[in-house]
């Protein structure tokens, strides 16, 4: 018998989670042949650009590859070096010939941001909200969907996460004054609108990678500086994006788990950047930031989620 006195306050709140959903996934069983990806389809149309690496491909894309990509699979585009495996051509954007080969420097992530740009104007005419991803998050892209589905990709968004509490100071002309900007790693969103407006600094890769080098700002400040000074196109500031550099967010159990389903992207990072105190439901080499059974938390729904939940219930309360 499952007794209160015998566990700790956290494993009855995590029991009780787990318990809701299987209850919610019971339900949802009884809809024959549920299948996430329609769900996702009927959209506010979004284009994902992940930025990537060949050096990062085992370490860190395999397991969005296993994760939130496959429901956004034909919206979803990789700024990389080199092409990766399981990753279709049309869907790969090259950078060495361009960007030199990765380098965490300054040119080469501004030269990889400006690819973004590259991709972001071809499908133009295809999208309403244009986003930026690294390859060390996930994205819950239903909520994501959701959140941006109440605002209007015709005026001008810059959506994001800022990771310093202050807006960044600057005396320099042009434009002497503070301005907030996003963290591209915790992800950045921009409407179709910004996008337009964009144009003229990031028609080609080298207009965006001489701004950085002129202002010598890496390239998320860079886009923060060229939205605010140049389009009066201030940030949207948002608390349910996340990235890696975020201390808290995975330091209080509580609130995480109360709160993680509305959350739109997580950051991780070994050893303590990520959700930890979640159930294993894969051993841990097949899961090692636990993303996979964040996935499976997230969207019960999927066949082999069920599985998982399912086995986790009874062997835990057994
Ligand atoms: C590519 O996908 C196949 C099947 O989907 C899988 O067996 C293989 O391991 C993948 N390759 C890599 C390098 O991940
Ligand atoms: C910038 O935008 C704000 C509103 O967001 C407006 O009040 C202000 O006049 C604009 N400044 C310029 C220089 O266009």
């Amino acid at each position: 018998m499952f007794s209160l006195n015998y566990c700790s306050y956290r494993n009855y709140l995590l029991l009780i989670l787990l318990c809701s959903i299987f209850i919610y996934y019971n339900s949802l069983r009884q809809t024959k042949n549920f299948d996430v990806t329609t769900e996702i389809s009927n959209s506010n149309r979004i284009i994902y650009a992940v930025r990537t690496g060949s050096r990062f491909y085992q370490k860190r894309l395999v397991y969005l590859l296993q994760t939130w990509i496959p429901l956004v699979n034909k919206d979803t585009f990789f700024i990389t070096d080199k092409l990766l495996p399981n990753i279709s051509q049309d869907h790969t954007i090259l950078t060495e010939k361009a960007c030199g080969s990765d380098a965490h420097s300054m040119s080469n992530l501004c030269c990889k941001t400006a690819h973004d740009f590259l991709v972001f104007h071809h499908y133009i005419s295809e999208y309403n909200w244009f986003c930026h991803f690294d390859d060390d998050q996930y994205v819950n892209v239903n909520k994501l969907n959701e959140y941006l589905s109440t605002l209007d990709s015709n005026k001008p968004y810059y959506i994001g996460r800022t990771s310093w509490p202050n807006a960044l100071q600057r005396s320099k002309e042009p434009f002497p004054s503070p301005f907030w900007f996003a963290t591209l790693g915790a992800g950045v969103c921009l409407s179709k609108q910004t996008i337009h407006l964009l144009k003229p600094y990031t028609q080609t890769t080298s207009e965006f990678v001489d701004g950085c080098i002129r202002e010598n700002y890496h390239d998320d400040i860079y886009l923060g500086f060229l939205l605010s000074a140049y389009l009066n196109i201030t940030l949207t500031k948002t608390d349910r994006f996340h990235s890696h550099l975020e201390k808290s967010f995975y330091s209080n159990k509580q609130t995480f788990l109360r709160t993680f389903t509305n959350q739109i992207t997580f950051g991780f990072r070994t050893p303590d950047r990520y959700p930890y105190f979640l159930p294993q439901f894969y051993r841990s080499h097949l899961d090692p930031y636990r993303m996979r059974t964040l996935h499976c938390l997230l969207y019960t729904q999927i066949n082999e989620c069920q599985t998982k939940i399912h086995q986790h219930l009874f062997n835990s309360t057994k």
